[in-house]
C-alpha cells in the first residue's frame, strides 16, 4: 500500500492500517497511529486487545499482514534495520539474563546493537539515571521487580532511540515501584524528547498520558488526551469511559464490530 507522504516526518511513528492475524485468530484489524517526539501515548486495552502483537510489529519480530509502519520518516517494513536502530523495547515477559551481573546484561546489548567502546561508556551514566547507581555488579536476580525493570529501561536506551516501547511494563511491580518507573519515563519524554508507546491494561496508568489509544478487538476504539477520551463517551472519569467502551452489556454476547468513535 501507498505511504503517507505528508506529515511523517513531524512522527516518530506512524502506523497506517496494520493488519494481523495468527491463522483464524484476527489479532489486529487495521490500526492506524501515529506519535510525535517527546509524546508519551498510552495503548489502553483489555487483555486479548493486541497491543503485544501490535509491538511485535514494531520490533521486527512479525511482519504484518498489511499496512505501512514508518520510524522516524523511514518505511520500517522496507528497512527494518534502520527503523530498529531507533527503537528500545522493553517486553512483556522480563528478558535479563538473571544469572549476570547488571552491567552485564548491558553489556551484552551493547555488543548486540554492535555499539562498541562509545556504548560500553554510556552504560554507568544511564544506570545512574534510571537510579541504579551502585547497583552496576549485582547480579540481575538479586534486584527487586521494580530494579530489574529499571535495568530493562537503561538497556533499552543505551542506543539512543526516538521511540520507546514499553509492553505493560508495570505488571507485577507495588504501586511505588509503578509509580516511580512510569515519572521515569516521562522525564524523558519531557527533557529528551523521547516518544514513548506505554501498553496497559490499567486505567490509571493512562490517566496522565498525553494521549490515550483504546484498542479492543484489534481495533481503535477512540484515541485522544485522556480528558478528550473521557467526554467524548459522555463519562465523568476515564475508567468509566473505558468499561462502558470494552465491557460488553448484560445479556450481550461480547460479540460484534466494536463501534467506532473519533475524538
Ligand atoms: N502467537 C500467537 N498465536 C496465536 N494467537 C495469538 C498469538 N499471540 C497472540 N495471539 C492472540 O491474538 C490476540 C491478541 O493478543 P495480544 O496481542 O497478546 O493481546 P494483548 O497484548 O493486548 O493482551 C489474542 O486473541 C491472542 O490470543
Ligand atoms: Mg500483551
Amino acid at each position: 500500500m501507498t505511504l503517507p507522504a505528508a506529515n511523517t516526518l513531524a512522527s516518530t511513528l506512524d502506523v497506517r492500517d496494520a493488519v494481523k492475524s495468527y491463522g483464524e485468530v484476527k489479532a489486529l484489524q487495521g490500526v492506524s497511529m501515529s506519535i510525535a517526539p517527546g509524546q508519551f501515548m498510552a495503548l489502553l486495552g483489555p487483555n486479548g486487545a493486541g497491543k503485544s502483537t501490535l509491538f511485535q510489529l514494531l520490533s521486527g519480530l512479525f511482519v504484518p499482514d498489511g499496512g505501512a509502519i514508518r520510524v522516524c520518516g523511514e518505511d520500517f517494513l522496507g528497512k527494518p534495520t534502520v527503523g530498529l536502530a531507533k527503537i528500545g523495547v522493553v517486553f512483556q515477559q522480563p528478558t535479563l539474563d538473571l544469572d549476570l551481573s547488571v552491567t552485564g546484561n548491558m553489556r551484552f546489548h551493547a555488543a548486540l546493537h554492535g555499539l562498541g567502546r562509545a556504548g560500553r561508556e554510556r552504560i554507568a551514566p544511564l544506570l545512574a539515571q534510571v537510579g541504579l547507581a551502585g547497583s552496576e555488579d549485582k547480579v540481575c536476580r538479586t534486584l527487586s521487580g521494580g530494579n530489574r525493570r529499571k535495568v530493562e529501561l537503561a538497556r533499552a536506551l543505551l542506543h539512543k532511540p526516538a521511540l520507546l516501547l514499553m509492553d505493560e511494563a508495570t505488571v507485577g511491580l507495588d504501586p511505588q515501584s509503578r509509580t516511580a518507573l512510569m515519572a521515569l519515563v516521562k522525564g524523558l519524554c519531557r527533557d529528551q524528547g523521547l516518544s514513548v508507546l506505554w501498553a496497559t491494561h490499567l486505567v490509571n496508568e493512562a490517566e496522565t498520558a498525553d494521549r490515550v489509544y483504546v484498542l479492543h478487538r484489534g481495533r481503535k476504539l477512540t484515541e485522544g488526551t485522556p480528558a478528550e477520551v473521557t467526554a467524548a463517551s459522555g463519562c465523568s472519569t476515564l475508567e468509566e469511559a473505558f468499561l462502558k467502551m470494552t465491557v460488553p452489556p448484560p445479556g450481550s454476547t461480547g460479540g460484534g464490530k466494536p463501534e467506532e468513535k473519533p475524538v
